[in-house]
């Protein structure tokens, strides 16, 4: 077992490679992109496993950086996690003991975190990174612990760290969150699971991903219900069993590749797309001016508005689902920049996730910060090649998306943040017309 490296004060970042993406911009996208697995469910449903010492098997898993990340930090706990083949993962919690959970799994990935709530429940201790902050917010987990607390559980944090103990079981509870939390509502229910007795989850996380997650526990035979839109239940049982499923469609991704068709002004069917997870942000976009058809399993996406002139000015603000996603804000002020007029931004849920939008400012956008929760963008602005830098997922993906839009060439820096959530994205751009390459950061131009 690998031996994992105890406290914060000996944590080495380890290296990662500096890339960037080089990309030609002013072309039309066209053709087909095949949608892939969930990041935001996968990465929940490799931690559920935890909840039993059968086998679960998971199919149209993403692959991508924090799913390896998550299938190592398991690792590292003593889970078996087979990959047998690319998208399909296999897991067997049996016999874990080292319930460790360092900051070098945090660091590189916050939804770590999400194993507090089944390795509580399940082995009745654990001791696990605070995650921190990142570039899109402070991030606290303080309803998280609550949650847990509140279900019985002795939390201590000291040097960066919770110390958590569940003596005897965790017992079923009331848990009131103050505002929705999508991680919190899924840590809870984890734990809740295998609680003694009844727990009630309120206002509970709506998401696509979250409903996921209850499909697979159910599975598992839980006993899981979402008995209102805001409102899990669930009875806690004393042991879970081994299940298989097959991940949802990645909406994020989806809304990222509808954005791109629309801003280059192309024509692009997507396959796997999941229409009736998409209902906000298909709302903002058709009253933008881009076209949509929903199919069987297909959206068909028309960006020929923009070579008529641009889009429609429209407002937006995020909010927990079934609201604006706030992960497919970034894209959307990518659309609301070749937009005519002026559109009001409201990022209703991180305070720090505006702030990429200097980037796009230095790609000709006409943008104004008024303060972490809004900004106001003008438009339809001319984008033109530059050298940008990468904050976070999001915001990266949302930065290739004006370089496509845009004139000549565009350098954008941190590549490695794109990879942590989109499956081959450079490959998938490039199957639909896309002049894009990535390089390592400072040597000769390479095709993948
Ligand atoms: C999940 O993060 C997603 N991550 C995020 O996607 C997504 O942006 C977010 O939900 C909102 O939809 C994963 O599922 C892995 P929250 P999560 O708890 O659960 C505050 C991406 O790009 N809060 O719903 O961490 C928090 O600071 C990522 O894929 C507390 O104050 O988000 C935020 O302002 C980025 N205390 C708000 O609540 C807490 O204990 C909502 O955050 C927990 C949260």
């Amino acid at each position: 077992m690998a031996d994992a490296r105890p406290f914060h004060w000996e944590y080495q970042p380890e290296h990662v490679p500096r890339e960037v993406f080089r990309i030609e911009g002013g072309k039309p996208l066209g053709g087909n992109v095949p949608i892939s697995g969930a990041k935001n469910a996968a990465l929940k449903l490799l931690a559920a496993a935890t909840l039993t010492g059968e086998r679960c098997r998971f199919t149209n898993v993403p692959e991508i950086e924090d799913v390896r990340v998550m299938a190592d930090t398991l690792r590292d706990l003593g889970v078996v996690v087979d990959h047998p083949e690319p998208n399909v993962y296999e897991v067997a919690s049996g016999d874990v003991e080292w319930l460790f959970v360092p900051l070098e799994a945090a660091a590189k990935m916050r939804a770590s975190f999400v194993l507090l709530g089944p390795l509580l429940a399940r082995f009745g201790r654990v001791i696990i990174s605070n995650p921190g902050g990142d570039r899109i917010g402070r991030r606290p987990v303080d309803l998280h612990v609550e949650a847990m607390r509140a279900m019985g559980a002795q939390i201590d944090y000291r040097n960066g760290y919770f110390f958590a103990t569940a003596p005897g079981r965790l017992r079923g509870a009331e848990i009131r969150f103050p505002f929705v939390s999508v991680m919190g509502t899924e840590n809870a229910l984890l734990a809740a699971t295998l609680a003694d007795g009844h727990t009630v989850i309120r206002p509970a996380a709506q998401e696509p991903e979250t409903d996921d997650l209850i499909t697979f526990l159910r599975k598992m035979g839980a006993n899981v219900e979402r008995t209102y839109p805001d409102t899990i239940e669930v009875f806690g049982k004393r042991r879970l069993r081994g299940a298989e499923h097959n991940v949802i469609p990645d909406r994020i991704e989806a809304g990222t590749f509808i954005i791109a068709a629309a801003v280059t002004g192309g024509r692009v069917r997507l396959e796997g797309a999941p229409c009736d997870h998409l209902g906000a942000f298909l709302d903002v976009a058709g009253r933008a001016g881009v076209g949509l058809v929903c199919g069987n399993g297909t959206i068909d996406v028309d960006g020929s508005p923009l070579l008529a002139g641009g889009f429609r000015a429209t407002d937006i603000e995020t909010a927990p689902y079934p609201g604006l996603a706030t992960d497919l804000q970034p894209p959307m002020c990518v659309l609301l920049s070749q937009a005519d007029g002026t559109s009001r931004v409201h990022e209703s849920i991180f305070e720090d996730r505006l702030e990429w939008l200097a980037e796009l400012s230095k790609m000709g956008a006409d943008v104004r910060l008024v303060d972490e929760h809004h900004a106001s963008i003008t438009g339809r602005s001319r984008l033109h090649g530059a050298d940008v830098e990468i904050g976070d997922l999001r915001a990266g993906a949302s930065l290739i998306l004006a370089a496509l839009a845009a004139s000549g060439t565009t350098t954008i820096h941190g590549a490695h943040h794109v990879h942590r959530g989109y499956e081959n994205i450079q490959t998938k751009f490039q199957d639909l017309g896309a002049r894009i390459e990535r390089q390592a950061e400072g040597t000769a131009v390479t095709s993948s």
